[in-house]
């Protein structure tokens, strides 16, 4: 190598090597409270920055919307909290827009291959909102976390606490994991922590929730329409409305799409529902299908409706005669579903409605061994508009048709 080109050489390692002593500090930013609202500062280090730490003892203070859809490789390592403000005035009026069952959120994150860990608290400060919306029922509330259109996410290791509605919504988005999530949503007052869904799953494709402990008043978890290839796997659910596919075929001329979903491994207490599919019939609906559902190895403890399907939700039995639902539910599996009913509904454990027509098929139940409290015992198991096939299906025996 020659004088010159051993310079030249040297001079691009020289500049090289500053470039990334200048990049370096960007890689990886520490974020502190400012006394202030806190949001522009974390929007700005998260599109900055490939990594935002949120240090253990930081509580960021969150008191305008958040808009982190369109990073790349992005990493939020959250230790500390972020915790947003109970202006009621701000947010109803602010929020983040969906059309989706009128729904506002907080904050919208999305983009590529994005990661929010690090064992921290979302803090949805939900009091202030339980109360108000006691005297105010068409008060639009916040959703915590949105994923949106996001591809290749990761959330892990996030405790959630009081959202003023629902906790988690995942709409237009692909491959999503949530991993080791603790959400508690709990009123301190006479009213209740209403429509606190652990999680709803809108247009979206490749969905895992796994391994979290989940206290809530509405949903566990909620498949929406377009919702495909699920898994649901090891969730401890308690005070919840169950795991539910749907409601679907509530809108006029949409046709919903709910495919390939298991849950499995499930812990349920003090539920509403256990394992649900729900479908509306009617005049002026929409359609769909719900298709190849397997429920397995649920626990039930102190449950309204420990499995459930209802094609006609929302609907009079002479209306849904007249109109059957057009949403289509068929190839389903409830497999080894085991615990008690809370007799709220007397001896019934387990009621497969479906509409009139041949509008179920492939209804499969295997393995229930399901009992009432003891004043109702025998526990009593039913059907209509269903042929069930599986060793449990002549618990059912047989069903009405209407
Ligand atoms: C945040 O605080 C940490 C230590 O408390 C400090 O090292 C860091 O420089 C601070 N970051 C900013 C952006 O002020
Ligand atoms: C959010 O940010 C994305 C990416 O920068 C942008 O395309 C979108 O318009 C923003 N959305 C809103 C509602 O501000
Ligand atoms: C109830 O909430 C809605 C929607 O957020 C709002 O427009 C309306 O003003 C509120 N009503 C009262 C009485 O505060
Ligand atoms: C799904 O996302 C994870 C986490 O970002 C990634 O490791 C994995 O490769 C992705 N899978 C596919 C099929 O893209
Ligand atoms: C949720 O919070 C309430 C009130 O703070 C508490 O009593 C309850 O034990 C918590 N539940 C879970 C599962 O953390
Ligand atoms: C479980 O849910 C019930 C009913 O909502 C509630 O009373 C109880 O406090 C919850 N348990 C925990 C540990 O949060
Ligand atoms: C669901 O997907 C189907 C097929 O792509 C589409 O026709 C329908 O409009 C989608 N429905 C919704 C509610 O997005
Ligand atoms: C049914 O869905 C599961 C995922 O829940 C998937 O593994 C399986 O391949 C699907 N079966 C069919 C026949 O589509
Ligand atoms: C359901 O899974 C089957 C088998 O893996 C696959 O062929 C089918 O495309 C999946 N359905 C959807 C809507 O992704
Ligand atoms: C069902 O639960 C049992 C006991 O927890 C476990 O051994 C088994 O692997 C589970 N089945 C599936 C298919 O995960
Ligand atoms: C059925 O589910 C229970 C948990 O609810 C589990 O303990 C048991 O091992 C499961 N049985 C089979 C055969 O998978
Ligand atoms: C049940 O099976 C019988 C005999 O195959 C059939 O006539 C009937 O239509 C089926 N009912 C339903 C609701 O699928």
């Amino acid at each position: 190598m020659g004088t010159l080109h051993f310079l030249a050489a040297l001079a691009l390692l020289l500049v090289w090597s500053a470039i990334s002593a200048l990049a370096s500090p960007a890689d990886a930013c520490t974020l502190n409270a400012t006394g202030g609202d806190d949001a522009p500062n974390f929007v700005q280090a998260y599109f900055a920055c490939d990594t935002v730490i949120i240090p253990e003892s930081t509580v960021l203070n969150i008191g305008t919307r958040m808009n982190m859809t369109g990073g790349v490789n992005k990493h939020i390592d959250l230790q500390g909290t972020i915790k947003f403000t109970s202006d009621i005035n701000y947010w109803s009026g602010n929020g983040y827009y969906f059309a989706f069952q009128d729904q506002i959120t907080f904050w919208k994150l999305g983009g590529e291959n994005i990661r929010l860990d690090g064992g921290g608290v979302l803090d949805g400060t939900g009091q202030p909102w339980y109360d108000a919306f006691a005297s105010n029922s068409s008060l639009l509330r916040p959703i915590l976390l949105t994923i949106s259109q996001g591809r290749n996410v990761v959330v892990k290791d996030i405790t959630m606490l009081n959202g003023p509605e629902w906790i988690n919504f995942v709409t237009d988005s692909s491959n999503v994991t949530y991993d080791n999530i603790h959400i508690n949503a709990s009123s301190t007052s006479s009213h209740l922590a209403k429509n606190t869904d652990g999680w709803d799953i809108y247009r979206s494709d490749g969905v895992v929730i796994q391994n979290s402990v989940i206290n809530n008043g509405d949903d566990c978890v909620s498949f929406k329409p377009n919702s495909t290839n699920i898994l649901v796997s090891n969730l401890n659910c308690n005070g919840s409305h169950g795991i539910s596919v749907g409601s679907l075929g509530q809108y006029a001329g949409e046709y919903d799409i709910v495919e390939n979903v298991t849950s499995i491994n499930i812990r349920m207490a003090n539920a509403e529902n256990g394992a649900r599919i729900k479908a509306f019939a009617g005049p002026n609906v929409g359609s769909g299908i719900v298709k190849n559902i397997t429920f397995q190895n649920f626990s039930e403890m102190n449950v309204d409706y420990p499995v459930v399907i209802d094609q006609c939700y929302m609907t009079a039995a002479d209306v849904c005669a007249a109109y059957p639902s057009n949403t289509y539910i068929q190839d389903v599996w409830f497999t080894n579903i085991s615990g008690t009913s809370s007799g709220n509904e007397k001896s019934l454990v387990a009621s497969l409605d479906c509409s009139p027509d041949n509008r179920c098929s492939n209804i499969n139940v295997n393995d229930l061994n399901l009992s009432a409290p003891a004043k109702y015992q025998p526990a009593t198991y039913g059907c209509q508009n269903v042929n069930l096939t599986g060793n449990a299906a002549s618990l059912f025996g047989t069903c009405a048709t209407t």
